[in-house]
């Protein structure tokens, strides 16, 4: 039997300038307990898996980093079977060899964001271990694929609020606590996927030296969308390899994200 066209096992969550990945895919509208997600849901076959598209910001870029329905996203990925997600994300350099057109791989972060809804559990005792925040799995698959653009192996994302930019001295000091990229959206996507139990994988790539790297002149909103869309044809490339080299059966801890907590609602 044929499965649904709604039913996917791989969502990737698509960052600025990335509004389509998939062809012939269909389409779908999901709601969730959480409201719409950004945009309507894309699915398509890849590589013999099933992979659900969502643009992060919507496909007109309609939600600011601290606006996007995080939730809702995590939340209607998994009511269509997504149990592994990609996140390819923009960010700055905040070292001076990470420069524009570099791809990262991250493997921490730190949350320098506020006031947005991080959780799905305000209620009951649900505490997952965050300490590992990105599936090994899904970075080794990630790796794999994305040495065709030489990405970096690892890095600590810092996550501001936005959706200003930051001050050179913000931008030294997230240097100095060991930053290696920053971002807007890496918080609360990645604790989010957590909490569902889901693997979560970012890939960043790099548009713009942040304000505190190199000397004179601040990050534009324009350079981080023209470098961006100068790179999105490589990213494609890395996540359309990188969906068919996921493993279809999940050995990372991922899946025992909630095992032995008593959950307050049924996951989808
Ligand atoms: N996204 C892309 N570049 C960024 C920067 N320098 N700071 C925060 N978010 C970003």
């Amino acid at each position: 039997m044929n499965p649904p066209p709604t039913a996917a096992e791989i969502g990737v969550i698509g960052g600025s300038g990335l509004y389509a990945l998939l062809d012939n895919a269909t389409e779908h509208e999901v709601d969730t307990p959480y409201g719409p997600p950004s945009d309507r849901i894309t699915v398509a076959e890849v590589g013999g898996r099933r992979v659900a598209f969502l643009p992060r910001h919507g496909r007109d870029h309609r939600f600011p980093p601290h606006r996007i329905p995080y939730r809702a996203n995590l939340w209607a990925l998994r009511s269509l079977g997504v149990r592994q997600i990609i996140a390819p994300c923009a960010v700055g350099g905040l070292r001076p060899e990470l420069g524009p057109g570099t791809f990262v791989v991250p493997d921490q972060l730190i949350d320098r964001t506020s006031g947005r809804e991080q959780t799905f559990y305000d209620s009951g005792a649900v505490h997952v271990s965050f300490a590992d925040p990105y599936c090994p799995v899904g970075r080794a698959a990630v790796l794999d694929s994305a040495e065709r653009v030489s990405a970096v192996d690892g890095g600590t994302m810092v996550v501001v609020e936005g959706p200003r930019f930051s001050t050179r001295a913000e931008s030294r000091w997230f240097t100095a606590i060991g930053g290696t990229i920053v971002n807007m959206t890496g918080h609360p996507e990645a604790v989010l996927a957590r909490e569902l139990a889901l693997c979560y994988t970012a890939i960043a790539l790099v548009t713009d030296l942040d304000a505190g790297v190199e000397g004179d002149h601040g990050v534009t909103q324009e350079e981080v969308f023209s470098v961006f869309a100068e790179n999105t044809a490589r990213l494609r490339d890395v996540l359309l390899d990188a969906v068919a080299k996921l493993p279809a059966e999940r050995s990372c801890p991922c899946p025992d994200a909630l095992a032995g907590i008593k959950l307050p609602f049924e996951l989808p």
